[in-house]
This record gives structure tokens, C-alpha cells and sequence, in this order.
């Protein structure tokens, strides 16, 4: 089957004008401090350059990859770090960078378990929020766009592995 590329939902244009306005909001409440932002691989990518650029603070970076078992478009609820951070928090202003949150079951997995290693603070940065699939007790701090329950790919985001590079995000019509 041929995958086609549907409508376009948001473009290059409105992600960067979003990040530099998510940017400026986490400079204000971080002010004179240092944050560390945490991108979760592989979809954050594009989004996590747009955020870390549009903020004006100290800012260190680093990834995590968790992967959740399941089929290409649904999740399973167990949770694995297949490559972990290297950085300290202790006493850091930590934010997760993700690209979408989903059930939130991935995402709750990851903050719980930075949350152990006793950072100041762990904030959540999602690109997407789909909140009418959720599952986990989760919310993102800081949202990009809200949007409904349809599978979205571009900007980082992927169907079995393709379509990341996409420089807009866009509904998959199959
Ligand atoms: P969650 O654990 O159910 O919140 O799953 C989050 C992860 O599922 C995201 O980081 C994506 O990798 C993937 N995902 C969820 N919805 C979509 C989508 O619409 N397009 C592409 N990937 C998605
Ligand atoms: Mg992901």
C-alpha cells in the first residue's frame, strides 16, 4: 500500500512562531536560571532545535529513548529506557521535550523516573497534545497545538520510521 501525505495541519511556519512563544514564556518563569532540556528521541528532534533556540537562558541539553511496545499506532502500556540521559539533575529546572503525548503512558514513564533523581523541577514541552486519548495522569506544561484523535506524522513525527523529516506536520490518509 501506498501511504499518501493528507492535509496539512500546521506548517514549518506556525511550529517555529509557537516555539519561539513557548521559548519566551520558560525564559520569563526560568529567569536568571539554568534549565536542562531533555528530548525524547526520536520524534522531538525538529521541535526540541525550534524550543532550544527560542529560549534565552543557560541551557544544556540531553536525550532519552524509551520505547513503549505496541503496534506502529497504538502503545502498550510497558515502558523501556533503551538509552538514558547523562546529565546530573540533582537541583536542576528539568524539561522534557516531546513530540506528541498520546495516552501519556510513555511520558509518565519518563518524568517519574527523571523525578527520582531529585531535580528542582520537571516540566513537560510537547510539540502535540492529543488529550482526548489519554490514559496516563500526565499533562504537558507547555503545548504546542492541541489536536484530535488522528494519526499525525512530519516534523519529527513518524509511521514505522518514515515521514520525520517532513518540514510540516500532516494528517496520514492511508
Ligand atoms: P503515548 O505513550 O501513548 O503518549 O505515546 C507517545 C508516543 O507515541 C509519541 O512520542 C509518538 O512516538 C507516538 N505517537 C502517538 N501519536 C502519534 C501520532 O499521531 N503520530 C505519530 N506518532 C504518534
Ligand atoms: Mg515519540
Amino acid at each position: 500500500m501506498a501511504d499518501t501525505i493528507g492535509t496539512i495541519l500546521f506548517t514549518e511556519k506556525q511550529i517555529q512562531k509557537r516555539a519561539k512563544e513557548i521559548g519566551e514564556e520558560i525564559t520569563k518563569e526560568f529567569a536568571g536560571e539554568e534549565v536542562i532540556l531533555i528530548g525524547t528521541l526520536k520524534g522531538s528532534c525538529l521541535w526540541m532545535a525550534d524550543i532550544m533556540k527560542a529560549i534565552s537562558l543557560d541551557v544544556k541539553i540531553d536525550y532519552i529513548w524509551a520505547s513503549s511496545y505496541g503496534s506502529s499506532t497504538t502503545t502498550s502500556g510497558i515502558v523501556t529506557i533503551k538509552k538514558d540521559i547523562e546529565t546530573d539533575l540533582h537541583g536542576k529546572n528539568v524539561i522534557i521535550i516531546e513530540d506528541i503525548i498520546d495516552t501519556g503512558t510513555t511520558l509518565n514513564y519518563i518524568k517519574n523516573q527523571l523525578k527520582e533523581r531529585n531535580p528542582k523541577c520537571v516540566k513537560i514541552c510537547s510539540m502535540l497534545d492529543k488529550p482526548s486519548r489519554r490514559i496516563a495522569d500526565v499533562q504537558g506544561d507547555y503545548i504546542g497545538f492541541e489536536i484530535e484523535n488522528l494519526f499525525v506524522v512530519g516534523y519529527g513525527l513518524d509511521y514505522d520510521q518514515k515521514y520525520r523529516s517532513l518540514p510540516y506536520v500532516s494528517f496520514l490518509e492511508g
